[in-house]
């Protein structure tokens, strides 16, 4: 199992003022702690709570309905293509960069297995998605639009964009190579699935865009490249039964938003940096931090007071960071806790070679990549921790499918958990629907005229 070491947020490494009495505190909580926990797994089957990713691990419909389309595709195109944003795309672009070969799009057909090349398009940059569709033949591409609103501005521009190049190349057969991710019944991408007659898969109920990669929204990419969806299944399901322990000393991901939420309220460290030791979970960091971010920073409680609170993430990847943030870490402002990912196998063991002995870098020779980074892991943390500079280390044991749904669910289950030590509303996302609002009004899309209007007089205004 993914393990969590939170030593080095205890006062007795980092001091009084920058640590916990964690086993204090862990006593303390011991009671608030057991409630949320039986509290989440008992309203998570209720409607409306949200908390429908907490059953995705045991969706077994799902998996054979994405495998079964995933087989009948197979071989039928060159690339996906995926369409989406935030909860949409960061999700597959974290696991698919984890868990395919490196640099998989560069691969030979016969190096990916015959399975297809992959591309995400997250945002709407002119430039970038001229500039991808200048490459991809559309023709041998399957596009995946995945929207659980069905009607987010930056994706279905894209969409429209794709949809009519498309037709143009293949007439009314184009509809074969498009499939919708999406709300099984309302919505507009949903209205014109049904109309165009797309396949299309399922944004389940109460399953919030950020909280949504292990349903369609990422198992079906997952399959369409290859990805053994049954690995990353089985890794959620035993890190829910782990996390179903009630018990602080036994479930990390409460011990982890016990120590961010207290840290922050306490000790004033309202900066999460998500910092993995592994090129290949870079982008986990990205995925953390829209998690961490919409579901944690809001501005009234559950009783309606104002609070305008929220740790800020920070996205750093090891070794490369310590060439850049670290030095602000270990003497800037004390106010973060940096989460560490190690890993404990690589894939591949690299060692180097024992050339230049007559010089200052002859002590590299004989050893491996592979201790150097974890040997740059572990120094940066006793760094830290020198500094008083509280850390936590999440062991990954591997990066494999198992071991990426355990530490996705884990944070998945630390942020509802801290929200509740918030007393916020972990699921909703006010802040991001305001701004979504103001751009139908700026891009006139009816019912938004009045939006419109004010929208005019205040950028006048400025
Ligand atoms: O987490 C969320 O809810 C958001 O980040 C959404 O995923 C994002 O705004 C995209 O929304 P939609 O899937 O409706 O296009």
């Amino acid at each position: 199992m993914i393990t969590l070491d939170y030593s080095n947020s205890d006062a007795m490494i980092v001091g009084e003022d920058n640590g916990l009495h964690l086993q204090e505190e862990f006593e303390n909580y011991k009671d608030t702690i057991t409630h949320i926990i039986a509290d989440l797994n008992k309203r998570k089957d209720k409607p409306g709570q949200w908390l429908q990713w907490m059953n995705l691990g045991y969706n077994e419909e799902t998996l054979w309905y994405v495998k079964e389309y995933a087989a009948m595709v197979q071989g039928r195109f060159d690339n996906i293509l995926v369409l989406g944003i935030g909860g949409s795309a960061l999700g597959g672009i974290a696991v698919t960069e984890a868990l395919l070969k490196p640099y998989w799009n560069l691969l030979s057909e016969e190096q990916r297995n015959g399975f297809p090349k992959i591309f995400f398009l997250d945002n709407i940059d002119p430039d970038t998605i001229t500039g991808l569709l200048d490459i991809l033949d559309l023709k041998r591409t399957l596009v995946n639009v995945i929207t659980k609103s069905g009607s987010t501005a930056e994706t279905m521009s894209q969409f429209m964009i794709v949809k009519n190049i498309l037709e143009q190349e293949l007439g009314a057969d184009y509809r074969y190579n498009v499939v919708a991710t999406t709300d099984k019944k309302t919505g507009i991408l949903r209205q014109i699935a049904e109309q165009e007659g797309y396949k299309a898969f399922v944004v389940p109920d109460d399953v919030g865009g950020r909280f949504s990669v292990f349903s369609a929204v990422g198992l079906l990419p997952f399959a369409l490249v290859g990805i053994d969806i049954d690995e990353i299944t089985n890794g959620i399901k035993d890190m829910d039964l782990a996390l179903k322990n009630t018990d602080i000393r036994e479930n990390i991901a409460a011990q982890n938003a016990l120590i961010h939420y207290l840290l922050d309220t306490k000790k004033g460290k309202n900066i999460s940096v998500m910092m993995p030791y592994s090129s290949r979970l870079k982008y986990v960091a990205d995925w953390y931090a829209q998690l961490w971010a919409e579901s944690l920073g809001k501005n009234k409680d559950k009783n309606g007071n104002d609070v305008n609170i929220g740790p800020t993430p920070v996205k750093a990847l090891g070794a490369t960071d310590q060439h850049s943030q670290i030095q602000l870490y270990n003497e800037g402002p004390n106010n973060k806790i940096i989460n560490f990912i190690r890993v404990g196998e690589f894939d591949n063991t690299l060692e180097i070679p024992p050339i230049f002995e007559y010089t200052g870098i002859g002590y590299l020779g004989g050893k491996t990549v592979n201790q150097l980074i974890n040997a740059e892991a572990d120094s940066t943390k006793v760094a830290l921790s020198d500094y008083n500079r509280p850390n936590v280390t999440i062991n990954m044991p591997k990066v494999n499918g198992y071991y990426i749904g355990q530490l996705l669910y884990m944070f998945e289950v630390q942020t509802a958990i801290a929200g509740e030590l918030y007393n916020i509303n972990t699921f909703d996302q006010p802040g991001v629907e305001q701004a979504k609002n103001y751009t139908y009004a700026l891009m006139g899309r009816a019912g938004y005229e009045e939006s419109a209007q004010a929208l005019k007089e205040k950028m006048a205004s400025v």
